[in-house]
């Protein structure tokens, strides 16, 4: 008794921020409420039903079970009481499903008005979010203030991925070449997943993100530092903040313990590099492309344009899937990269686990 009550409790309780159930993940923003009631409302239908059918096929299975092998015809063949109530009672339960539905499909496609917006791009394979309130940009991570309704305008750089943020209930197709939006108010202080739920390719199930949910009055000076905070840092402390702050839009094509992947590892790249080791799928050596009125000069130069027009030269063996970072990244954060590819043994174990924090602390 006790666990039946547990069980319809959890799944019909709507107050803000239910915990984890059987079926779902816990409730996190305004829209789980609605969401989590229509799902419980079809849920218990189905269960009413199955129980229902089943018993009766089982009842009449054995209260008419041939008992005699006298044939026993013309039996009833129409009742149109029974046609009445298996047409008229799903009818009613469908349009109260629909009814329900509708409701709490509305209210998740229109945001309302002064919403905090954020422009999401998604790209094979991580997702970048921009405030541009705050001139801010976050990669892998969506930081949002508790309380408030957040509008996402989201587009793809390349391909159809779908942005999906369980706790909150929320999920829409991001589409190349147009605009999609949603819209959710966290109800819970923490951190929540968000996911990719469009298979977009190899590493589309490392299309991941952190939802972080602040308090509302600690969120503007969040945003303020964030966009400003590579800004001051001197030279030597660069490469912590890339290596914590900008490899994670990286990290699903480039491995820091050596592992060829979708592009090459970081691991002994600026060796490589600026020894002129690496050949392209064009034949050229990039050794080649250095020293006084070459295309490069010195090996900044090809790490740089390597970002920014990553197609201009493809390295052997590698298929030159990259996308471009223009407008990405500011120039002091493409500096800071070439710095973290300096300094990569100082930033990672020999099997590639990131050792420092953002501040050049140890990380335990
Ligand atoms: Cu992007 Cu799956």
């Amino acid at each position: 008794m006790n666990m039946m009550s547990s069980i319809i409790s959890n799944l019909f309780v709507t107050t803000v921020g239910n915990p984890e159930t059987f079926w779902l993940p816990e409730q996190a923003s305004t829209a789980a409420q609605s969401v989590d009631y229509t799902f419980a409302l079809i849920n218990w239908i189905c269960y009413f039903f199955f129980g229902a059918i089943t018993f009766t096929l089982v009842y009449f299975s054995v209260k008419y079970r041939r008992t005699s092998h006298v044939m026993v015809t013309d039996g009833p063949i129409h009742n149109t009481t029974i046609e009445i109530v298996w047409t008229v009672l799903p009818l009613l339960l469908v349009i109260v499903i629909f009814v329900v539905g509708m409701r709490g499909y509305l209210d998740l496609m229109e945001a309302p008005e002064g919403c905090y917006e954020v422009q999401v791009t998604a790209q094979k394979w991580s997702w970048t979010f921009d405030h541009p309130t705050y001139g801010a940009t976050e990669v892998a991570e969506l930081t949002v203030p508790l309380g408030v309704p957040v509008r996402l305008l989201m587009t793809s750089k390349d391909l159809l991925h779908s942005l999906w943020i369980p706790s909150f209930r929320v999920k829409m197709d991001v589409i190349p070449g147009r605009y999609t939006s949603l819209w959710f108010e966290a109800t819970k202080l923490g951190v929540f997943q968000l996911n990719c739920t469009e298979y977009c390719g190899k590493d589309h199930s490392k299309m991941l993100a952190k939802v972080h949910v602040i308090p509302a009055d600690e969120f503007e000076a969040r945003m303020v530092k964030l966009a400003s905070e590579y800004e001051d840092m001197s030279i030597e402390q660069l490469p912590a903040y890339a290596i914590n702050r900008l490899y994670n839009r990286c990290q699903s094509c480039h491995t820091l313990d050596g592992t060829k992947s979708t592009g090459p590892s970081f691991k002994g790249l600026w060796d490589r590099v600026s020894k002129g080791e690496v050949g392209f799928t064009s034949r050229e050596k990039l050794s080649e492309l250095y020293g006084n009125n070459s295309v490069y000069g010195v090996p900044e130069n090809y790490i740089r344009t390597s970002i920014l027009d990553p197609q201009k030269h493809i390295v052997k063996g590698f298929l030159g899937s990259m996308p471009s970072f223009q407008g990405q990244l500011k120039d002091k954060q493409i500096t800071a990269i070439i710095e973290m590819f300096k300094n990569l043994d100082t930033l990672t174990d020999e099997k590639g686990n990131i050792i420092v924090n953002r501040d050049g602390t140890p990380r335990e």
